[in-house]
């Protein structure tokens, strides 16, 4: 079954059937102001971060899935029948149905009876909002009589509390409900119609009263019939937003939301002659007031309009948004233009001129944070996915991934630990998950190598960082590269490889967890002390890192760094050869008996792939000229091939554990072959690609890619 088809020349997937198998999302924005949106236009949206700021709401995990987003009704209302534009809420089987996920926007276009919709969702550059470009065209024989309605539902800003603490949100819902300008001046006063006359805006409120200094708005570019602010009134009791009361009758409420649910809807009739077009935009932003200034007049509950009415009055003009769409298309082009290839393999093309470039982009803007199974809630952004990702767009964001690199080395601890999250909006680390994660501190030196070798710009290494965002602590970015390494250093265990703490880069490979109690979360809670359970893997990102340093030692001419990073690679990577050698593959950990984890002695999990590509990628038994372990990349790789490459990709490990182990943790709790517990993850893979090629097999590597990009 195709569901859909690459758009080459217009950068552009295109989805041609609404019902996917799963809802097949895009992302929205690129600087602040961020959405997901599926190809129904479900999802939501948020400003910088998605469980702080929340805009609107969504559901996950419903029935039926992907409920919750950016909605459009249209009603023919010389029958009454209704339908949703986007295919989703209503589901009303549409004639034709299209849509195209392109590089931050999304347009969904559909016809029924002769009525055709384009819906163009997108955040201009520099902006908080997003707009919904509807164009409508009657291609019938026969004048329409339609109303379009829009509908979302708000978010009361704390996604958290918005989905759990209903004993205060019921309570703190408000809106206002205000014209743009003021009415028309009095006839011989005033000339021609002036910008946002005759249109009203939704403001939704909620805590604006107190510690708020911001607050979301709803606007239409046309004059409205009606609106509705309150979700029970627009949907009516016990109703769906498959089937809202309003549309059954053609007429909006007017209702003014007092706590409970606050929605945004719009109604604008609309006159279609056969063969005429017209188009209606919606914006909806976010926007910050001075603390100082939240109120007009002051002293009053009424929000302070002033800014934001400029910025609303600019985005109703069609002009003004087809022009902040070609600047959004054009920065695009540009970001793209930075690495352009051409090869003989055509989804190679599209995949590295084009696809991954883009989701390296959204990893920048969102890391893992918020997606179709990642709620926005649960986590911010990773320290060590971070710098990874880092990886993928520092050639074309350099100045922006200077930013995110010196945001992230100032949550890193004194001791040259990590806190393993930290929350995009206040840029801290997130206490409820912690640090301990013993790799995290060690990518930093690989982010930060990218940057250099791809910018030059060695003075961010003289930058004064913090630590912990600890005003006072300020040090040299340099001096953090080297606690980073310090850091493992200090913790040998006993066979002298690195403590692996909570987790290396298998967040879920937790060996010194040993939970028993149900719900415990695996990652936060450690019952051993932690002195036993070693990781091959962060000793081969370890011997990386080393070079890393030794060659920006060696630039700035820190000999006795040089030596240093050297001496301790060298004995690291003795250590590997002692202990972290199976005889056909590196194995993968120690468990906290000191037994291997990732070796021929197990029965379940003998292989893993993460020490293969990053033991290899640090050279590790590439050498060709005999040395200690010459010819273990190769026979490490082949194994890769015999045990865990499959059509699809590599797993990420073999054989999958079949029951629970308490000493292995969350891993094992999956069913085999579902997340850590080999699954195939899209970004481990490319280390085994990459480690191909050090052992000079380019087309292998390719085999791989082509594997998960195909
Ligand atoms: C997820 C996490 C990442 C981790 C990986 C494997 O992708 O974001 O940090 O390395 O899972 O557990």
């Amino acid at each position: 079954m195709r569901y859909g088809y690459f758009d080459d020349t217009n950068r552009e997937y295109v989805i041609t059937q609404p019902d996917t198998p799963l809802p097949w999302i895009n992302y929205l924005g690129s600087e602040a102001y961020f959405g997901l949106i599926s190809n129904t236009a479900g999802g939501y949206s948020f400003y910088k971060d998605a469980r702080l700021r929340r805009l609107t709401r969504y559901r996950y995990n419903n029935a039926p899935l992907d409920m919750g987003g950016r909605y459009l009704y249209l009603r023919d209302n010389s029958s009454g029948k209704y339908w949703s534009p986007t295919w989703m809420p209503t589901r009303v089987r549409l004639d034709e149905y299209e849509c195209r996920h392109g590089q931050g926007y999304t347009v969904i276009t559909s016809k029924l009876n002769g009525i055709k919709s384009s819906a163009r969702y997108f955040v201009p550059l520099g902006e908080s909002l997003e707009i919904w470009q509807v164009t409508l065209t009657n291609e019938s024989a026969t004048d329409a009589d339609l109303s379009l309605f829009s509908a979302i539902e708000f978010c009361l800003w704390d996604a958290n509390d918005d989905a759990t603490n209903y004993q205060r949100n019921y309570s703190i819902g408000e809106v206002e409900i205000v014209p743009l300008a003021p009415p028309p001046l009095p006839a011989g006063e005033g000339q021609g119609v002036r910008a946002g006359e005759g249109i009203t805006v939704i403001y939704h409120k909620t805590e604006y009263r107190e510690r708020r200094d911001h607050f979301a708005y709803f606007a239409c570019s046309e004059k409205l019939a009606g609106f509705d602010t309150i979700r029970e009134e627009f949907l009516g009791a016990y109703r769906g937003w498959n089937e809202p009361v309003v549309l059954e009758k053609g007429v909006s409420c007017n209702s003014v939301a007092h706590g409970w649910q606050p929605i945004g809807s719009h109604h604008v009739k609309i006159q279609l002659k056969a063969g005429e077009q017209r188009q209606v935009i919606f914006i909806l932003g976010y926007h910050e007031n001075p603390r100082d200034d939240k109120y007009d007049p002051p002293g009053s509950q009424t929000i302070n309009k002033k800014t934001v009415k400029p910025v609303i009055a600019k985005y109703l003009q069609p002009e003004n948004v087809d022009q902040a769409f070609e600047a959004l298309r054009d920065y695009w082009t540009a970001l793209l233009d930075r690495l352009q290839v051409t090869t003989p393999d055509e989804h190679t093309d599209r995949m590295v001129n084009i696809w991954n470039a883009y989701q390296c982009m959204v990893t920048f803007n969102l890391s893992r944070s918020a997606s179709y199974f990642e709620t926005g809630i649960g986590r911010g952004m990773g320290f060590r996915d971070s710098n990874q990702d880092l990886l993928g767009f520092v050639h074309m964001i350099p100045e922006r991934a200077r930013e995110r690199i010196l945001d992230i080395s100032a949550t890193q601890l004194k001791n040259g630990g990590a806190f393993h999250q930290y929350q995009p909006l206040t840029k801290r680390g997130n206490d409820a998950v912690g640090t301990g994660f013993n790799d995290d501190p060690l990518w930093l030196v690989i982010g930060v190598a990218a940057y250099l070798r791809e910018t030059g710009d060695w003075s961010i290494l003289d930058e004064q960082v913090q630590y912990e965002n600890e005003p006072g602590t300020e040090s040299p970015l340099y001096e953090h590269l080297q606690r980073s390494l310090q850091y493992t250093l200090d913790r040998p265990g006993p066979n002298r490889l690195p403590l692996i703490g909570r987790a290396d880069w298998n967040d879920c490979l937790n060996l010194n967890c040993f939970s028993d109690e149900p719900g415990e979360s695996f990652q936060t809670i450690e019952n051993k002390d932690g002195k036993v359970a070693e990781s091959i893997f962060i000793a081969g990102l370890f011997v990386l890192a080393c070079q890393e340093i030794a060659g920006i030692a060696g630039h700035r001419g820190d000999q006795a760094q040089i030596e240093r990073v050297r001496n301790a690679s060298a004995d690291m990577e003795k250590t590997v050869w002692a202990a972290g050698w199976d005889g056909d593959w590196f194995r993968r950990a120690y468990d906290d008996f000191g037994r291997p984890v990732g070796s021929k002695e197990n029965a379940e999990g003998r292989i893993f792939i993460e020490p293969q590509g990053i033991c290899v990628m640090a050279g590790l038994g590439a050498d060709a000229a005999p040395s200690s372990g010459s010819g273990n990349a190769v026979k490490a790789l082949d194994s890769v091939e015999e045990h865990l490459a499959t059509p699809h990709g590599i797993v990420l490990l073999n054989p999958a554990y079949s029951q629970y182990y308490v000493h292995l943790g969350e891993i094992s709790s999956y069913p085999p072959g579902y997340k850590e517990n080999a699954g195939i993850f899209c970004h481990n893979n490319p280390w085994i690609m990459i480690a191909k090629t050090v052992v000079g097999r380019g087309d292998k590597a390719l085999s791989y890619y082509k594997r998960i990009n195909h």
